[in-house]
Order: C-alpha cells, then structure tokens, then sequence
C-alpha cells in the first residue's frame, strides 16, 4: 500500500516530525526558479534559507561541483587536499582574517568558536573564565552548547538544563553587557550582526561600537556569527564590516557552500593559533566537494555582486514601504524581514498561489532571494508581496 503514497505523505509517515512544512513537494529549479511536482514554477526569494547563493543549478557553480566530484569526493584531515588549502587562503584574503577551520553546518561553526573562545581564555587567565555573553532574541544553533547561546527561551524549553558558560544581554543593553563583564569571568561577547531568526533586526551601530570597545578593553573575545547574515548576503562579504569592527573570531556556513553543507570558523591574527592538533577535529569539515563549491561562491562574491545585492536590497524596500498592509521593512542588503497587518504565514500561503516562495522569521515575513535574483524576476516577486498584504 505504502507504494502508492505520495511525496508528502511518505514524508510524513517517515520522516521525523521536525518540520512544519509548506504543502509543496520541490522537484527542481534552474536560477531563482523553482518548480513543483506538477510543473508549476515559483520564483524563489528564500534560497533554502540563504543557501543557494547563486540559484538553483548554477551553471558555473555545477561545473565547480562536478570537476571535483570526478577527483576526489573525500580523503580525510590527515591529509592535505588542494580544495582545503585553497578555500582556507581564499577567505582568510578576502576577510583579512588569519585561518579558517571547516565543518558542516552553523552550528558546528559556532561550537567551535564557543571551543576556542574556551581556549584562549583559560591558556592566558584561569579556567573559571569561560563564560560568552550571548545576546536576547539571537540564534546559534541547535547542539546543546548553540542552543544554550541561543538566547530565546522558546528553543530552551523541552530541552533543560541547558548548558553552563552563558550571560545573556538585550541587544542595545550595554549596562548589561557591561555588569557581567564585571564579574571577571567573561571569555567573549557572541552575536549576529542581524539576528535572522528573531526576526531579521540589524544590531545598532553604536551598540556594536560599544560591545567591541567593552572587549578591547577587557581581552574578551568577539566573535560574530555571520552563518546567515554572512556571504555577500548584507552587501559586504561579512555584514560586520558594515559596523567597522575588527572580530576575534567569524563563524559561518549556508550561503557559503551556495547549497552544500560547509561551515567555517575564521580567527585572526590574535586568536589563529589557539586551536592546536587533536584540540578540534572534523571527519566530513574540509570536504574537498563542498569546499570546491564554496571557493566557487567566494570567489564570485565581489564588488560588482555586492553593489547589485545592495541595489536589490534597497530596491525592495523602497517599492514595499509604505505600501497598504505593511508596517516595515527592517534588514540589510538582501536580508530582509516585512511586518504585515495579515499574519506572516497568510502572506506566505498567498505568495506561493501565486508563484512566489517567501519564508518567516517569527511574526515577519523574510525574504532570502539569491543574490544573482534578475531584476525582472525580483520586480515581478515584488508586486506578488505587495498583493498578497492588501485587504481582500
Ligand atoms: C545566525 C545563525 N547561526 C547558526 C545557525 C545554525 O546553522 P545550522 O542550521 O547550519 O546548524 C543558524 C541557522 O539558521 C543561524 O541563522
């Protein structure tokens, strides 16, 4: 009988019931279009949740994948493979940072930089110095130690006792900030510069300002999480140089593999050699497929693309604000989240009938298109959200 189940249905009788997802079986997709098991097509503005940096199948990026994959799918980190060495220069030239450590997702990233931050504390000061401010409203993850940072009480709740080693502070809560730092025990301050899943809010720049001057002074380390503000996504490779500070440490990951799994951990010049042989490890981190698509991705993020996600960015705003049904448009670059009067999921459900697939992020609708989105397909998405937020 199970034979004849459908897409979803099997998926529901099989899978775990982790997901709450959209009625809509993906079947493949070219650029930023997508298309159904039944052939209708959708222009895409989530990216697989900022993932598909350049689209789906991206003729230059599918070249990239394939030449490696005919080499050389996996070796292991008791080797040197060239996609490795490569991808680490690339990003360490382009971030100015001093090296780079690979995983496989966001989280991954993140307990790593929570492992080194550990580290470097407890090598220079006491081992009692290990706690990481993390901030109100963010997301680090779903492990126990990123979902401990993780400072949203709503994916704490099934899942006590969290960890020990976090404070928690209300973005733009400096005097917070500031009184834990004061009980000597501090080893970083762990943030996005957008949180995304709290629902797309850029920090404010002199908050960051004070948070990087906080840590100057104490030796505390600052480590952004730019898994999915990262990338190009903000129109600068990382959006932290939006804010003009110079992080200890940069976790990232999605975007980065433009669709498949690869995280990173870049540290700087102060931190880059905290991390020593048998300290961390990876069996998949470093996959020479994976990092041949990123070094694909971070080679394409240039001047010219980041100038065009800024435009975009700035485009969509402009053609939404204002508009009847919606309240604001809060974001950067092509990270972008619209609060309605209609609830964020009505809005999706109208987008999707009418060809257009957009994601939330708490009561926001959240827009992620690729960053390479043709401007016809985007100007046409647009109208589509401008529709579907106006009063029946
Ligand atoms: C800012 C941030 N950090 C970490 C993560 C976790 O990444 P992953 O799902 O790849 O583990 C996410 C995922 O949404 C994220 O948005």
């Amino acid at each position: 009988m199970e034979n004849n189940l459908t897409i979803s249905a099997r998926d529901d009788l099989f899978h775990a019931k982790t997901y709450a997802r959209q009625p809509l079986v993906i079947k493949e997709g070219k650029g930023s279009l997508v298309y159904d098991e039944n052939g209708k097509e959708y222009i895409d503005l989530s990216s697989g949740i900022a993932v598909n940096t350049f689209g789906i199948a991206d003729d230059e990026w599918v070249a990239a994948v394939s030449e490696q994959l005919g080499k050389l799918q996996h070796m292991s980190n008791l080797f040197y493979t060239e996609p490795v060495a490569k991808l680490a220069e690339a990003l360490c030239k382009k971030t100015s940072m001093k090296r780079a450590f690979f995983c496989n997702s966001g989280a991954e990233a993140n307990e790593c930089a929570i492992k080194a931050a550990r580290k470097y504390s407890q090598d220079k000061y006491v081992k009692e110095r290990y706690k990481i401010i993390t901030l109100v409203n963010s997301f680090h993850g779903r492990t126990m130690a990123t979902l401990t940072a993780t400072g949203q009480d709503v994916f704490h709740n099934d899942f006590t006792p969290m960890l020990d080693g976090f404070y928690y502070a209300a973005a733009g809560d400096i005097d917070a900030v500031r009184s834990y730092v004061n009980k000597g025990d501090v080893a970083a301050i762990m943030f996005e510069i957008v949180q995304g899943e709290g629902g797309v809010m850029p920090l404010d720049k002199t908050f960051v300002a004070a948070l990087a001057d906080i840590a100057k002074q104490n030796d505390i380390l600052l480590i952004c999480d730019e898994v999915q503000c990262g990338n190009g996504r903000c129109g600068k490779y990382f959006a932290y140089e939006l804010y003009d500070i110079k992080p200890d440490i940069v976790t990232t990951a999605k975007g980065l593999g433009g669709g498949l799994p690869i995280g990173a951990t870049l540290f700087s010049e102060k931190t880059g050699d905290v991390l020593t042989p048998s300290t961390h490890g990876s069996t998949f981190g470093g996959n020479p497929i994976a990092c041949a698509a990123a070094l694909n991705v971070v080679n394409r993020i240039d001047d010219e693309l980041l100038a065009e996600v800024i435009k975009k960015g700035e485009y969509i705003k402009k053609t939404l604000e204002g508009k009847e049904g919606i309240k604001s448009v809060s974001g950067l670059g092509l990270m972008l989240g619209i609060e309605t009067d209609k609830s964020a999921s009505e809005i999706v459900e109208k987008c999707r009938d009418n060809g257009v697939i957009v994601i939330t992020a708490k009561t926001k609708v959240r827009l992620l298109p690729p960053l390479n989105i043709p401007w016809e397909l985007l100007q046409k998405a647009v109208e589509v959200i401008i529709d579907a937020c106006k009063e029946e």
